[in-house]
């Protein structure tokens, strides 16, 4: 089976409160191999488009205001089945409700500061990576323990 590729950004607060280093090490640990990364702020353009599909609901200034309010981490993760797997290390987007053992159950409260954002698909992972990153921005390598990751 070929690796699969999510997208994940570790939001501004995420970085503010120093969270970087323990959320990617959940994803290495986990056998996620990450081929991507940078830092950047995202721009209200980038964010709109972004974030498009939620363009007009109440929440959406208090988004782009929080996405837009400090440093991100952008990352595109691989491995089988990433897309799910991201999504159900995050746990539910309100953070409120999501299940301890998850990076947003253990870290964060509430839905408006939510600390992660991973694909919810494999459809939305490739267009976010092209809205993120090069094609010559994401790296092709094997990790050392691969062999362990798989039957
Ligand atoms: P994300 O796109 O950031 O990974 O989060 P998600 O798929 O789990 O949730 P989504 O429905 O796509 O919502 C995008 C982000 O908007 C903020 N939000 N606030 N106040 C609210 O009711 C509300 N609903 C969503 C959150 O930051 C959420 O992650
Ligand atoms: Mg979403």
């Amino acid at each position: 089976m070929a690796a699969e590729r999510t997208f994940v950004l570790l939001k501004p607060d995420a970085v503010q409160r120093a969270l970087t280093g323990e959320i990617v090490g959940r994803f290495e640990r986990r056998g996620l191999k990450v081929v991507a990364m940078k830092m950047l702020r995202v721009t209200r353009s980038l964010g709109e488009t972004y974030y498009a599909e939620h363009k007009g609901k109440p929440f959406f200034e208090p988004l782009m205001s929080y996405i837009t309010s400090g440093p991100v981490v952008a990352m595109v993760l691989e491995g089988d089945g990433a897309v799910a797997s991201v999504r159900r290390m995050m746990g539910k987007t309100n953070s409120a409700e999501a299940e301890p053992g998850t990076i947003r159950g253990d870290l964060a409260l509430t839905i408006g500061r939510n600390v992660i954002h991973g694909s919810d698909s494999a459809e939305s992972a490739k267009r976010e990576i092209s809205l993120f990153f090069k094609a010559d921005e994401i790296q092709a390598y094997a990790r050392i323990d691969e062999a362990w990751l798989r039957e």
